[in-house]
């Protein structure tokens, strides 16, 4: 018989015994700029009240906010007047109403605080990508003053990590001229597609289409102009800035019959069986879950509805870590599924007839393609 051992090491004093720091952390000076701004936050009011705003695709007007919460007007005004003073909301006087809205920078910087990130790389995807389009979004303002841009490099409309960060074979050239020349300059520039998904989906008059993704709208407007006063255009992004920008290109195109909803790709917020048409450019690369986009999709499809897609597709034979080294995840390339996978991931959602083809090489063995399948009926 072995004698027992007298002695045994716990298990994890093996372990070192605390992991290392993750890295400096924010400065002295950034914390008490911080600091501010949860102070500004800490009372139950003006958490409710940025809450309410974080969840609007638009400034709200004061009016509807003195609606909702049961206080006087000078209470309601006194903790508007601190988010605003702490930078946390915008105030614009329309008329004789304020309206107000969250800042996205400063609700960014809040978050960042708490958020966990790794050191080298990310990891809050979805909240990245989030990031990085709304940089898109607000260069694209500057681009057409002609200002200089302080994101470039990171996701400005001039260069970054963006969808269109490989150049050739995304953006608004990919549009016909009188496509372009129809639409407002500011929803042309903002285009980081890699295909034209309006054109390739057969749009028919009266019918009903859901753009998931749709950036500055350029693919809901040009959906809406073809499916007519009868049919509607609905485009759906998660990107406050995205979602501003698309909004003031409808007002500039001076069409009805669109509506930009905010949300997730992943979660529709429409009915089941309420639409003819899936369109989308460039945007279920991004995302995390795509196997709850084909089923969110299959969903809000009516039965013998339609998907008429482009988005970014690997070759079959290269790995996931293959992807990664052609380009960046939040530049469309490393989120890629190849043509086996995206085809799998439709059927599985229950779609039939799926087609996909590529269109042209963004990356060694990575491709824009044309992706359609039906809702059987
Ligand atoms: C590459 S851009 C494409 C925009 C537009 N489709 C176009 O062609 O210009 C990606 C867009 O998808 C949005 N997006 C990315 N992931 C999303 C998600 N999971 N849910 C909702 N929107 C998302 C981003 O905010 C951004 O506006």
């Amino acid at each position: 018989m072995p004698s027992s051992p007298t002695t045994a090491e716990p298990a994890e004093a093996l372990a070192p015994c605390c992991a290392p720091l993750a890295g400096p952390g924010i400065s002295a000076e950034e914390a008490g700029a911080t600091a501010g701004l949860f102070k500004a936050l800490a009372n139950p009011t003006r958490i409710r009240i940025v809450n309410l705003l974080a969840n609007s695709a638009q400034p709200v007007c004061v009016c509807e906010m003195n609606a909702h919460f049961a206080l006087t007007q000078p209470t309601l005004s006194h903790h508007l007047k601190k988010l605003v003073d702490a930078g946390l909301l915008t105030r614009e006087q329309r008329g004789t109403w304020a309206y107000y809205a969250v800042d996205d920078d400063s609700l960014g910087q809040l978050a960042d605080i708490v958020r966990r990130k790794e050191v080298n790389g990310v990891t809050d995807v979805g909240e990245e990508v989030r990031d990085r389009y709304g940089k898109a979004a607000r260069a694209v303002g500057r681009e057409k003053q002609g200002a200089p841009d302080p994101d470039a490099g990171c996701c400005g409309a001039s260069a970054g990590s963006c969808c269109d960060e490989g150049g050739a074979g995304f953006g608004n050239e990919l549009y016909s001229l009188s496509e372009r020349e129809a639409l407002p300059q500011e929803a042309v520039l903002a285009s980081l597609g890699c295909g034209n998904p309006a054109a390739v989906a057969d749009l028919r008059e009266g019918e009903t289409v859901l753009d998931l993704g749709s950036g500055g709208g350029i693919d809901v407007l040009l959906s809406a102009t073809r499916v007519g006063l009868t049919g509607k255009a609905y485009g759906l992004d998660m990107t406050n800035e995205m979602l501003s920008l698309a909004l003031e290109n409808k007002r500039k195109a001076g069409v009805d019959n669109v509506e930009f909803l905010k949300g997730y790709i992943e979660a529709v917020p429409l009915p089941t069986g309420t639409v003819d048409v899936i369109i989308s450019n460039c945007v279920i690369n991004l995302s995390t879950d795509k196997q709850a986009v084909f089923e969110e999709m299959h969903r809000v499809l009516r039965p013998g509805g339609r998907i008429g897609i482009t988005d970014v597709v690997a070759s079959s034979n290269l790995t996931p870590q293959q992807r990664a080294q052609r380009g960046s995840y939040f530049g469309c390339i490393a989120g890629a599924l190849s043509f086996d996978e995206y085809e799998r991931g439709l059927q599985q959602a229950g779609f039939a007839d799926v087609e996909i083809t590529s269109t042209h090489e963004v990356a060694e063995g990575i491709f824009s393609a044309v992706i359609k399948a039906a809702r059987s009926g």
